[in-house]
């Protein structure tokens, strides 16, 4: 069984501190497929499968993980004696210009591991690095590397999620995590979702529900119990997590940023089955090897 990592990226809406509760769910599968694949907590947290697709429709997004799964050294050179500072960071915000896809790619990791949440709508990506809670530069590389090696062989894609699981192959396994039903997901993401993607997803699934097995991550509010009435299993879940920032958040008033250092929140969320918990062999859950 292969290790888990940490995802390389920070991302908002990310489900690093539900991980194991979210595995608790999961059933052996072969061919494993996250139509919203985003920081990728899941596919990195658990073993392998024998196939493996991570689709995201933010193409910005899916070119930096090309990037680190056929070319890490180029990435790496290309981040070669960076510093975290404020200054770097609005320089990569509104000065540098990709010219080519490493360049974007190079763009996209720098603004990642500095900004408040790993909030890459650019409009609300704010410097956000702390030496004591974010991962240094000296360490970017290792983790390009250690991701690299966990990307061997996966598929890459940046569809519209409805065609993903159009051509899902049957008794596939999908982790469904969209953005959520009842908050303001457009500040964090470059791709907006609408209440209309919202429904045209349940559609989706439900027309696929005979032939695949999906677990969906949501928001817990009466709007999507009354969607996935069809499911077969619901469960209420609550887990803890620390949020760090720096004083740059401090004196706004912006909501995605009121809060205070080493604030304890609490994710509360609906794990939603097309199959029953109790009917499927579980996964073996590997341990987390690089916090
Ligand atoms: C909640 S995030 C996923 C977080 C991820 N599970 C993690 O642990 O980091 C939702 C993702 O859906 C993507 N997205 C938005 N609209 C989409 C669409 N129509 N099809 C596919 N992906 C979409 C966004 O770019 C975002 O990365």
């Amino acid at each position: 069984m292969d290790k888990a990592i940490n995802s390389p990226f920070r991302y908002a809406g990310g489900k690093f501190y539900a991980r194991n509760l979210i595995l608790q769910h999961v059933p052996a599968h072969k061919m494993y497929i996250e139509p919203f694949t985003g920081g990728g907590s899941i596919f990195f947290a658990k073993a392998k499968a024998k196939n493996n697709w991570l689709n995201d429709l933010d193409e910005t997004l899916v070119n930096v993980y090309l990037h680190i799964q056929n070319s890490p050294e180029e990435l790496i050179a290309a981040l070669k004696g960076e510093i975290a500072t404020k200054e770097r960071h609005n320089w990569y915000k509104n000065i540098f210009k990709p010219a080519n896809n490493l360049e974007r790619a190079q763009r996209w990791y720098y603004l990642n591991r500095t900004s408040y949440s790993g909030i890459m709508n650019m409009q609300n990506c704010y410097w956000g690095y702390g030496d004591k809670y974010s991962m240094r530069p000296e360490n970017w590389g290792a983790s390009i590397l250690r991701t690299s090696e966990k990307l061997k062989d996966v598929r890459f894609t940046s569809f519209d999620f409805e065609k993903v699981i159009d051509d899902a192959p049957d008794n596939a396994f999908l982790f469904i995590d969209p953005p959520y039903y009842n908050a303001d997901q457009d500040k964090f993401y470059t791709c907006s979702f609408s209440l209309d993607d919202h429904i045209r997803l349940c559609k989706k699934l439900k027309e696929h529900s005979h032939r695949l097995k999906f677990m969906i991550t949501y928001d817990n509010s009466k709007e999507v119990w009354d969607l996935y009435d069809w499911a077969v299993e619901i469960h209420e879940k609550e887990w803890n997590y620390t949020i760090s920032r720096t004083d740059d958040q401090k004196k706004t008033s912006d909501k995605t940023q009121s809060i205070t250092k080493g604030a304890r929140g609490k994710g509360k969320e609906i794990f939603i089955l097309n199959y029953s918990d109790s009917s499927v062999k579980q996964l073996e859950i590997p341990t987390l090897e690089h916090v």
